[in-house]
């Protein structure tokens, strides 16, 4: 991510250069680490999580836990490099509350997600990616902007957004949780639709530029 001067009259702390520094919200008090987006800098797809789980807190990388092998499964099915997508996270420190020795995930609110949506405007601004995947319900609502979008009324179809043409679909987790079978394969199988969309939509992309 590149380091930008905050604009005029905006407060630094509101606008911090680095993700490290950022006191947006009060997340990074409990994490190990900020994690930022990985990929490559103008990858025509991004690839937006929720937030970073605990495998991805300590390593400091989006997608390197559980939810990231199925996605690179989900990947590779879909004939997708994973090194040629840019992966990140609507929220970017890891909200969890202890149970025992293990640290449980937790949704991150509405007002995290909105204290968030200014790194992902600079990823998106930076990367400027023609397909953004949209996995889950916390990165639907951080892409649109809308806190009322639904992944069931937004899955199936590609959604215009301001120069990004958004595919949504389940996150991972819900695909590797689902009590039923059959939904988990379900859930597996429109990942793997949606990142299929995807390819197609920069497929067309790149024979009309
Ligand atoms: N879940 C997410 O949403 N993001 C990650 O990076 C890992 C798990």
């Amino acid at each position: 991510m590149t380091t930008r001067k905050p604009k005029p009259g905006v407060e630094p702390e509101q606008a911090p250069a680095l993700l490290d520094e950022c006191r947006r919200c009060a997340l990074w008090e409990h994490a190990t680490q900020p994690v930022p987006g990985n990929g490559p800098r103008h990858a025509l797809v991004m690839i937006v999580g929720e937030q970073p789980g605990d495998h991805e807190d300590l390593q400091g990388k989006p997608f390197v836990g559980p939810a990231g092998a199925m996605l690179d499964r989900a990947l590779e099915e879909t004939g997708v490099a994973r090194e040629d997508v840019y992966v990140t996270n609507a929220v970017k420190h890891f909200k969890w509350e202890p149970r025992g020795k293990r640290r449980l995930h937790k949704t991150p609110a509405q007002r995290e997600i909105d204290a968030c949506h200014y790194w992902l405007d600079r990823e998106t601004s930076d990367v400027v990616p023609k397909v953004i995947v949209v996995l889950g319900s916390t990165a639907l609502k951080s892409v649109l902007r809308d806190a009322k979008a639904t992944l069931q009324a937004s899955m199936g179809h590609a959604i215009e957004h301001e120069g990004h043409v958004v595919v949504a679909t389940y996150h991972p987790s819900f695909a590797l949780r689902a009590t039923e079978k059959e939904t988990r394969e379900r859930a597996y199988q429109a990942i793997v639709e949606a990142l299929r969309d995807a390819h197609r939509i920069v497929a067309r992309h790149r024979k009309e530029r």
